[in-house]
């Protein structure tokens, strides 16, 4: 792996560096906006009244709006305003059509303004996390050409030879989700608000999972995993721990994502051999998966003392344990067995929630806690003691929401499964409904607390922004390769 770095290679002057600062700004905001949905809906399960029967703030519809808003809208922009800043350092090369990376930031609030328009209105496709009618999916898929054009074109027109291993998972991500966007979002529209879907019954089921998981595997994985190997070499000052790694790493995720669909649908009408297959490739992701995160966590080697000072590292290094934690767990749920308890229940949602919050979540704002100072030519942020002080709520916030919903999720299971000697059910629907309501409320004040920590980050970046404009300064270290592309030389 030489030529890593080349003389010819030396930085530009500078980078289109706006729309990375726009588009991290924007991923603060929704942040907070998402979450806030996330903890409006958790308040709905514990107390049902709380829609004040309105239509609009139904849980129903809240739901997906919640969804959108976290995963597209604030993961979304993390991951667009990080690519955008990763390309640029890492080929040495200002963006490729800058003008067409403005197209993709607008257009991709629009498509977020629609969503919050169009979810409390009703107006919805049916598929999970794929809800939007086909007017913003013709949107979506002009934003997404424009992100890969100017992605890779970048890459296209990068002064060194060598491209690192974090545009590899940017690139992939960008694929992947254009190719499942386009497949899924077939569909025959009836009017200007309603399609239906081009598939049919089992299919359309496999398609809507093959998407499915692979959205969790791509958009809310691959690209973070990007980021991974960019900020935590960066911000510990670290050679990745092994470059080899990361490429064996990144083709055996990106291989077996694509197969593991099925565990989605365990028990359905899909043929049982495709439920097998699910299921094997579930098993089989766990190795990738744990590679990964092993390869960034030990990245930290010889500098583990770090973590004590640096609450940017724990962000990034604690977001690694809850991957490490919610792909282990995800491999035992996709056992047939295992998925017959966890299915229909709270366990779900705990698993999603510690990849949710504690993965996606803590890696975005470590990232973003990286990123905003050197954005703006600050030392660094506002307050060092506001961002270890987020780290700690949020981190509380996860452990309360997990925990609870693990414990509702297999009592939920368990109750439903029981049955007396006569065969009929020991309990009732309702009396587990009854069961899980302290659990809810625990919840509840975990997603408190995640939201009140993504406040302070609000406010410690507003700060950032406006005492650093001040005084700009270039930071000298941002225009270098990350040092972990030179562990491979
Ligand atoms: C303050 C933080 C949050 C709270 C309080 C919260 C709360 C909730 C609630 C109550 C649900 C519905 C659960 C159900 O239907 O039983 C939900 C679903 C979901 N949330 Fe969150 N959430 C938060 C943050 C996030 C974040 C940051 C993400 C992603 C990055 C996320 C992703 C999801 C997903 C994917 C679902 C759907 C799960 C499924 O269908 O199985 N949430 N959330
Ligand atoms: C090796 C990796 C993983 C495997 C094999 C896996 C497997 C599974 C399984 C078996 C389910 C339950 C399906 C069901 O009973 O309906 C599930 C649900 C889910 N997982 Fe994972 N998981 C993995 C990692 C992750 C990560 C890292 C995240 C988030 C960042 C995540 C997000 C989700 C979501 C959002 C759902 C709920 C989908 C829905 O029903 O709406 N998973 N996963």
């Amino acid at each position: 792996m030489s030529g890593v770095i080349s003389k010819e290679g030396m930085a530009p002057p500078s980078y289109d560096d706006g729309v990375v600062r726009a588009f991290a700004l924007a991923s603060v905001l929704w942040g907070v906006v998402g979450m806030l949905v996330g903890v409006v809906i958790a308040a709905q399960l514990a107390w049902p009244e709380l829609n004040f029967g309105i239509p609009w703030l139904s849980y129903g519809r809240l739901r997906p709006l919640h969804t959108n808003a976290v995963i597209f809208a604030f993961g979304g922009c993390a991951l667009m305003a990080t690519a955008f800043h990763v390309v640029q350092r890492t080929c040495h090369t200002r963006l490729f059509a800058p003008k067409l990376a403005w197209f993709t930031f607008w257009g991709w609030q629009a498509v977020i303004v629609l969503a919050a328009v169009t979810l409390p209105l009703g107006i919805t496709s049916g598929k999970e996390y794929a809800e939007l009618e086909w007017p913003v999916d013709i949107l979506i898929t002009l934003v997404w050409v424009s992100y890969a054009i100017v992605f890779f074109g970048s890459v296209g027109i990068r002064k060194v030879r060598h491209i690192y291993v974090a545009n590899w998972f940017f690139g992939a991500f960008i694929i992947a989700v254009a190719l499942l966007h386009l497949v899924n979002s077939a569909e025959i529209p009836v009017s200007l608000t309603k399609s239906y879907s081009a598939y049919a019954g089992v299919q359309d089921a496999m398609v809507q999972w093959w998407y499915g998981h692979n959205a969790v595997g791509f958009f809310l994985t691959a690209g973070f995993l990007g980021m991974m190997y960019y900020y935590i070499p960066k911000q510990a000052n670290r050679p990745v721990y092994s470059y080899r790694l990361s490429i064996v790493h990144f083709w055996a995720l990106i291989f077996t994502y694509m197969w593991a669909g099925p565990h989605h649908l365990h028990y359905t009408a899909l043929p049982d051999w495709a439920q097998s297959v699910g299921m094997l490739f579930s098993l089989v992701l766990l190795a990738p998966s744990w590679g990964g995160m092993i390869n960034g966590v030990m990245t930290l080697s010889g500098a583990w003392h770090k973590l004590r000072d640096d609450p940017i590292l724990k962000f990034l290094i604690v977001a690694l344990s809850f991957y490490g934690m919610s792909t282990f767990e995800g491999p035992m749920m996709s056992i047939k067995t295992v998925n017959a308890l966890s299915h229909y229940t709270d366990w779900t949602i705990g698993h999603v929630h510690s990849g949710a919050l504690g993965w996606v979540g803590l890696i975005s704002m470590g990232a973003l806690y990286h990123l905003i100072p050197r954005m703006w030519g600050r030392t660094a942020m506002y307050s060092t003691r506001a961002i270890e002080l987020h780290f700690w709520i949020a981190t509380v916030g996860i452990v309360l929401y997990i925990a609870a919903m693990w414990i509702a999720g297999v009592m939920q299971g368990l109750m439903w499964r029981a049955v007396n000697p006569d065969g009929t059910l020991v309990y009732t629907f309702v009396e587990s409904v009854k069961a899980t309501y302290p659990f809810y409320v625990v919840r509840l004040l975990g997603g408190l607390l995640y939201l009140s920590g993504m406040c302070l980050m609000a406010w410690n970046v507003v700060m950032t922004v406006r005492v650093g404009s001040a005084r700009p300064q270039p930071i000298p270290s941002q225009n270098n390769l990350p040092t972990g592309a030179m562990a491979a030389a």
